[in-house]
């Protein structure tokens, strides 16, 4: 059991964090987590990239929630409302499944593309190179972000990912070779390379 001591430092420090981050705004302008059914947990996949190419590189590509061909080659069959605005959904197949989003924010500023979506629930049928059961999501948040770094010349992505599965780690693992092989993709199929460290000389 913690102390008195130790629980009021942790509210100190709570409200530390809290008002920290209303002063600078959140990262995510909206709370990602999600209730899942009986059954079924949550787990959450973060993963980060940064690649030595301009923003605009990444945006021109990722800007339309309609079109999420750099998603690992998805195709959108259909949708409905307005692309870009809030309420939007998507809907297409991806590994052997439909899937069906709903964009529930979207911020498009000079220096950064930062929007969140809702998945319906969804089986997903893994292919070569993918574990290889069967994984129910019964829902999943993601909130991506694409952030101007080193003065304009290089991008880091940041990507957040509350899925309910009956399988955590399975879900976990396939949730975080799909990131990394679409964000990789994308980033080569401008010729953009991985940013080790530091960033690249003016
Ligand atoms: C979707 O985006 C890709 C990459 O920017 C582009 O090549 C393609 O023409 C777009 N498709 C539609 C239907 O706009
Ligand atoms: C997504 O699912 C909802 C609820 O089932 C449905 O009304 C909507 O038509 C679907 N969206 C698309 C684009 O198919
Ligand atoms: C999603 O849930 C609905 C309602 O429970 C069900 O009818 C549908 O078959 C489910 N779809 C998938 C892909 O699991």
């Amino acid at each position: 059991m913690l102390s008195s001591f130790a629980c009021s430092a942790l509210v100190i420090a709570f409200i530390g964090l809290t008002s920290a981050n209303s002063i600078q705004g959140s990262n995510h302008p909206i709370s990602n987590d999600i209730v899942c059914p009986t059954n079924s947990r949550v787990s959450f996949v973060h993963n980060s990239y940064t690649y030595n190419a301009p923003l605009q590189k990444f945006t021109d590509i990722t800007g339309s929630f309609f079109n999420i061909s750099w998603y690992d080659g998805t195709v959108v069959t259909s949708t409905i409302g307005t692309d870009n605005v809030p309420g939007a959904t998507r809907s297409g197949t991806f590994a052997g499944g439909v899937f069906n989003e709903t964009l529930t924010a979207m911020d498009k500023r000079s220096d950064a593309l930062i929007f969140s979506y809702h998945g319906n629930n969804y089986t997903f049928t893994p292919g070569p190179g993918y574990p290889s059961s069967l994984v129910t999501l019964d829902s999943y948040t993601e909130t991506i972000r694409f952030e101007s770094i080193c003065g304009g010349k290089a991008t880091y992505i940041d990507v957040l990912t509350y899925v309910c599965s009956d399988n955590q780690p399975l879900a976990y693992s396939l949730w975080s070779m799909i990131h990394t092989s679409t964000f990789d993709g994308l980033a080569m199929s401008f010729g953009a390379t991985i940013l080790a460290g530091d960033c690249p000389c003016a």
